[in-house]
Protein backbone atom coordinates (compact mmCIF):
# COMPACT_ATOMS: atom_id res chain seq x y z
CA UNK A 1 0.00 0.00 0.00
CA UNK A 2 1.64 3.16 -1.63
CA UNK A 3 -0.55 5.97 -0.66
CA UNK A 4 -0.01 8.62 0.85
CA UNK A 5 -0.71 10.04 4.33
CA UNK A 6 -1.83 13.65 3.79
CA UNK A 7 -2.69 16.27 7.06
CA UNK A 8 -4.37 19.15 5.50
CA UNK A 9 -5.42 22.28 6.46
CA UNK A 10 -7.99 24.21 5.27
CA UNK A 11 -7.94 28.07 6.43
CA UNK A 12 -11.01 29.35 4.59
CA UNK A 13 -12.00 32.80 4.78
CA UNK A 14 -9.02 33.51 7.99
CA UNK A 15 -6.32 35.06 7.96
CA UNK A 16 -4.70 38.58 6.04
CA UNK A 17 -1.55 38.17 4.24
CA UNK A 18 0.52 39.19 7.60
CA UNK A 19 -1.28 36.96 9.44
CA UNK A 20 -0.66 34.03 7.06
CA UNK A 21 3.12 34.77 7.59
CA UNK A 22 3.04 34.67 11.24
CA UNK A 23 0.74 31.71 11.44
CA UNK A 24 3.02 29.70 8.49
CA UNK A 25 6.23 30.67 10.54
CA UNK A 26 4.68 28.90 13.40
CA UNK A 27 3.51 25.64 11.51
CA UNK A 28 6.96 25.52 9.42
CA UNK A 29 9.62 23.90 12.24
CA UNK A 30 6.06 21.61 13.61
CA UNK A 31 6.17 20.36 10.06
CA UNK A 32 10.10 20.25 9.29
CA UNK A 33 10.27 16.45 10.61
CA UNK A 34 6.73 15.24 9.52
CA UNK A 35 6.38 11.89 8.02
CA UNK A 36 3.30 12.65 6.30
CA UNK A 37 3.03 15.50 3.63
CA UNK A 38 1.59 18.82 5.16
CA UNK A 39 -0.51 21.22 3.04
CA UNK A 40 -2.20 24.48 4.06
CA UNK A 41 -5.11 25.96 1.60
CA UNK A 42 -4.99 29.80 1.92
CA UNK A 43 -7.53 32.25 0.99
CA UNK A 44 -6.43 33.38 -2.42
CA UNK A 45 -4.51 36.64 -1.46
CA UNK A 46 -2.70 35.26 1.29
CA UNK A 47 -0.99 32.43 -1.62
CA UNK A 48 1.77 34.35 -2.75
CA UNK A 49 3.10 35.00 0.80
CA UNK A 50 2.44 31.47 1.85
CA UNK A 51 4.40 29.82 -1.20
CA UNK A 52 7.26 32.34 -1.06
CA UNK A 53 7.05 31.63 3.13
CA UNK A 54 7.06 27.75 2.79
CA UNK A 55 9.52 27.28 -0.25
CA UNK A 56 11.93 24.82 0.50
CA UNK A 57 10.41 23.72 3.58
CA UNK A 58 7.88 20.73 3.73
CA UNK A 59 4.90 22.44 3.80
CA UNK A 60 2.72 22.17 0.37
CA UNK A 61 0.63 25.30 -0.54
CA UNK A 62 -3.12 24.75 -1.51
CA UNK A 63 -5.95 27.28 -2.79
CA UNK A 64 -9.94 26.43 -1.83
CA UNK A 65 -10.95 26.77 -4.98
CA UNK A 66 -10.13 27.43 -8.80
CA UNK A 67 -12.24 28.08 -12.00
CA UNK A 68 -12.39 25.35 -14.98
CA UNK A 69 -11.71 27.80 -17.82
CA UNK A 70 -8.32 29.02 -18.41
CA UNK A 71 -8.85 32.59 -18.60
CA UNK A 72 -11.56 35.17 -20.04
CA UNK A 73 -14.84 36.88 -18.70
CA UNK A 74 -15.45 35.30 -15.38
CA UNK A 75 -15.53 37.84 -13.07
CA UNK A 76 -14.14 37.07 -9.40
CA UNK A 77 -12.93 33.77 -10.58
CA UNK A 78 -9.06 32.44 -10.75
CA UNK A 79 -7.40 30.10 -12.97
CA UNK A 80 -5.23 27.28 -12.96
CA UNK A 81 -2.42 29.33 -15.00
CA UNK A 82 -2.60 31.84 -11.65
CA UNK A 83 -1.92 29.44 -9.06
CA UNK A 84 0.24 27.49 -10.89
CA UNK A 85 2.96 30.71 -11.43
CA UNK A 86 3.05 30.95 -7.98
CA UNK A 87 3.94 27.55 -6.73
CA UNK A 88 0.36 26.16 -5.81
CA UNK A 89 0.68 22.16 -5.09
CA UNK A 90 -2.92 21.62 -4.09
CA UNK A 91 -6.57 22.92 -4.93
CA UNK A 92 -9.71 22.00 -2.81
CA UNK A 93 -12.13 21.85 -5.03
CA UNK A 94 -16.24 21.06 -4.29
CA UNK A 95 -15.80 21.68 -0.58
CA UNK A 96 -19.63 21.39 0.87
CA UNK A 97 -19.65 25.94 1.46
CA UNK A 98 -18.78 26.27 -1.76
CA UNK A 99 -21.65 23.96 -2.53
CA UNK A 100 -23.67 25.55 -0.45
CA UNK A 101 -22.90 29.11 -0.71
CA UNK A 102 -21.79 29.61 -4.28
CA UNK A 103 -24.05 27.00 -5.94
CA UNK A 104 -21.56 24.19 -6.69
CA UNK A 105 -22.52 21.16 -8.54
CA UNK A 106 -21.27 17.52 -9.33
CA UNK A 107 -20.80 19.45 -12.86
CA UNK A 108 -18.55 22.14 -12.03
CA UNK A 109 -16.62 20.02 -9.67
CA UNK A 110 -15.70 17.62 -12.38
CA UNK A 111 -14.95 20.31 -14.28
CA UNK A 112 -12.67 21.97 -11.87
CA UNK A 113 -11.22 18.18 -11.46
CA UNK A 114 -10.23 18.27 -14.99
CA UNK A 115 -8.88 21.53 -15.48
CA UNK A 116 -6.57 21.19 -12.28
CA UNK A 117 -5.00 17.33 -13.25
CA UNK A 118 -4.57 19.12 -16.42
CA UNK A 119 -2.66 22.53 -15.05
CA UNK A 120 -0.57 19.69 -12.53
CA UNK A 121 -2.29 20.83 -9.48
CA UNK A 122 -3.76 18.20 -7.25
CA UNK A 123 -7.31 18.23 -6.36
CA UNK A 124 -8.57 17.68 -2.75
CA UNK A 125 -12.13 16.48 -4.11
CA UNK A 126 -14.51 16.75 -1.06
CA UNK A 127 -17.77 15.25 -0.44
CA UNK A 128 -20.01 14.52 2.39
CA UNK A 129 -23.77 14.30 3.68
CA UNK A 130 -25.71 16.33 5.48
CA UNK A 131 -27.88 15.25 9.20
CA UNK A 132 -30.97 14.85 6.91
CA UNK A 133 -29.51 12.74 4.64
CA UNK A 134 -27.93 10.70 7.55
CA UNK A 135 -30.99 10.44 8.84
CA UNK A 136 -33.01 9.13 5.83
CA UNK A 137 -30.19 6.80 5.48
CA UNK A 138 -29.10 7.49 1.70
CA UNK A 139 -25.39 9.16 2.60
CA UNK A 140 -23.60 5.89 0.66
CA UNK A 141 -25.96 6.92 -2.52
CA UNK A 142 -25.26 10.50 -2.14
CA UNK A 143 -21.64 10.24 -1.76
CA UNK A 144 -21.41 7.58 -4.77
CA UNK A 145 -22.77 9.86 -6.68
CA UNK A 146 -20.67 12.87 -5.59
CA UNK A 147 -17.71 10.50 -6.87
CA UNK A 148 -19.01 9.06 -9.79
CA UNK A 149 -19.83 12.52 -11.47
CA UNK A 150 -16.97 14.44 -9.82
CA UNK A 151 -14.53 11.61 -11.68
CA UNK A 152 -16.38 10.80 -14.70
CA UNK A 153 -13.58 11.96 -16.47
CA UNK A 154 -10.40 11.47 -15.16
CA UNK A 155 -8.20 8.80 -16.41
CA UNK A 156 -6.86 5.62 -14.54
CA UNK A 157 -3.41 7.44 -15.31
CA UNK A 158 -4.79 10.00 -13.25
CA UNK A 159 -6.33 9.13 -10.28
CA UNK A 160 -3.24 8.62 -7.75
CA UNK A 161 -3.01 12.47 -8.05
CA UNK A 162 -6.37 12.67 -6.96
CA UNK A 163 -7.26 13.02 -3.17
CA UNK A 164 -10.51 12.73 -1.93
CA UNK A 165 -11.25 13.98 1.34
CA UNK A 166 -14.83 12.78 3.20
CA UNK A 167 -16.45 15.62 5.29
CA UNK A 168 -19.97 14.92 6.68
CA UNK A 169 -21.48 18.51 6.84
CA UNK A 170 -23.14 17.68 10.40
CA UNK A 171 -19.73 17.73 11.58
CA UNK A 172 -17.94 20.48 9.50
CA UNK A 173 -17.33 23.69 11.81
CA UNK A 174 -19.96 21.92 15.17
CA UNK A 175 -17.51 20.40 16.84
CA UNK A 176 -19.53 17.04 16.45
CA UNK A 177 -16.74 14.50 14.81
CA UNK A 178 -18.06 11.43 12.99
CA UNK A 179 -16.90 8.16 15.11
CA UNK A 180 -13.82 6.72 14.16
CA UNK A 181 -15.89 3.92 12.63
CA UNK A 182 -18.61 6.04 11.01
CA UNK A 183 -15.58 8.22 9.37
CA UNK A 184 -14.14 4.82 8.68
CA UNK A 185 -17.12 3.18 7.43
CA UNK A 186 -17.49 5.93 4.95
CA UNK A 187 -14.29 6.28 3.62
CA UNK A 188 -14.14 2.39 3.04
CA UNK A 189 -17.31 2.98 0.98
CA UNK A 190 -15.57 6.00 -1.33
CA UNK A 191 -12.67 2.88 -1.70
CA UNK A 192 -15.33 0.93 -2.99
CA UNK A 193 -16.89 3.54 -5.29
CA UNK A 194 -13.53 4.00 -6.61
CA UNK A 195 -12.52 0.38 -7.06
CA UNK A 196 -15.78 0.40 -9.14
CA UNK A 197 -14.95 3.15 -11.46
CA UNK A 198 -11.79 1.99 -12.09
CA UNK A 199 -10.07 -0.96 -10.50
CA UNK A 200 -8.59 -1.91 -6.95
CA UNK A 201 -5.14 -0.99 -7.68
CA UNK A 202 -6.53 2.67 -8.45
CA UNK A 203 -8.48 2.26 -5.45
CA UNK A 204 -5.56 1.06 -3.25
CA UNK A 205 -3.37 4.10 -4.37
CA UNK A 206 -6.00 6.61 -3.57
CA UNK A 207 -5.42 8.98 0.34
CA UNK A 208 -8.84 9.73 1.84
CA UNK A 209 -8.92 12.49 4.26
CA UNK A 210 -11.55 12.41 7.00
CA UNK A 211 -12.26 15.99 7.90
CA UNK A 212 -14.77 17.44 9.90
CA UNK A 213 -13.70 18.72 13.72
CA UNK A 214 -10.54 17.00 13.27
CA UNK A 215 -9.00 17.99 16.24
CA UNK A 216 -5.36 17.47 18.87
CA UNK A 217 -7.56 14.91 20.76
CA UNK A 218 -9.47 12.80 18.40
CA UNK A 219 -6.90 12.78 15.54
CA UNK A 220 -4.99 9.51 16.61
CA UNK A 221 -7.98 7.68 16.20
CA UNK A 222 -9.87 8.84 13.29
CA UNK A 223 -5.89 8.55 11.59
CA UNK A 224 -5.85 4.85 13.06
CA UNK A 225 -8.40 3.66 10.69
CA UNK A 226 -7.25 1.43 7.45
CA UNK A 227 -9.09 3.76 5.06
CA UNK A 228 -8.40 7.03 7.14
CA UNK A 229 -5.06 8.45 4.91
CA UNK A 230 -5.41 11.65 6.65
CA UNK A 231 -7.11 15.04 7.38
CA UNK A 232 -8.42 18.00 5.97
CA UNK A 233 -9.00 20.28 9.09
CA UNK A 234 -10.51 23.84 9.20
CA UNK A 235 -10.65 24.97 12.54
CA UNK A 236 -8.14 23.52 14.18
CA UNK A 237 -4.69 23.94 11.33
CA UNK A 238 -6.25 27.76 12.61
CA UNK A 239 -3.98 27.03 15.89
CA UNK A 240 0.17 25.85 15.33
CA UNK A 241 0.23 23.88 18.23
CA UNK A 242 -2.73 22.24 17.36
CA UNK A 243 -2.03 21.88 14.40
CA UNK A 244 1.61 20.75 14.84
CA UNK A 245 -0.20 17.44 16.97
CA UNK A 246 -2.22 16.48 14.54
CA UNK A 247 0.79 16.50 12.44
CA UNK A 248 2.77 14.27 14.85
CA UNK A 249 -0.48 11.94 15.34
CA UNK A 250 -0.09 11.46 11.17
CA UNK A 251 2.94 9.79 12.45
P1 LIG B 1 -13.57 21.93 10.64
O1 LIG B 1 -13.64 22.12 9.05
O2 LIG B 1 -12.33 21.15 10.94
O3 LIG B 1 -13.55 23.31 11.20
O4 LIG B 1 -14.80 21.15 11.03
C1 LIG B 1 -13.25 21.11 8.18
C2 LIG B 1 -13.46 21.54 6.75
O5 LIG B 1 -14.50 22.17 6.46
O6 LIG B 1 -12.62 21.29 5.88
Amino acid sequence: MSRKTIIAGNWKMNKTPKEAEALLGEVLPKAAGAACEVVVCTPYVDLPTACRVAAGSKVKVGAQNVHFEASGAFTGEISTGMLNELGVAYVIIGHSERREYFAETDETVSKKIGAALAAGILPILCVGESLEQREQNVTSEHIRTQIKVALRNVSAADMPKVVIAYEPIWAIGTGKTATSAQAQEVCQMVRETVKECFDAAVADSVSILYGGSMNAKNAAELLAQPDIDGGLIGGASLKAEDFGKIIAAAG
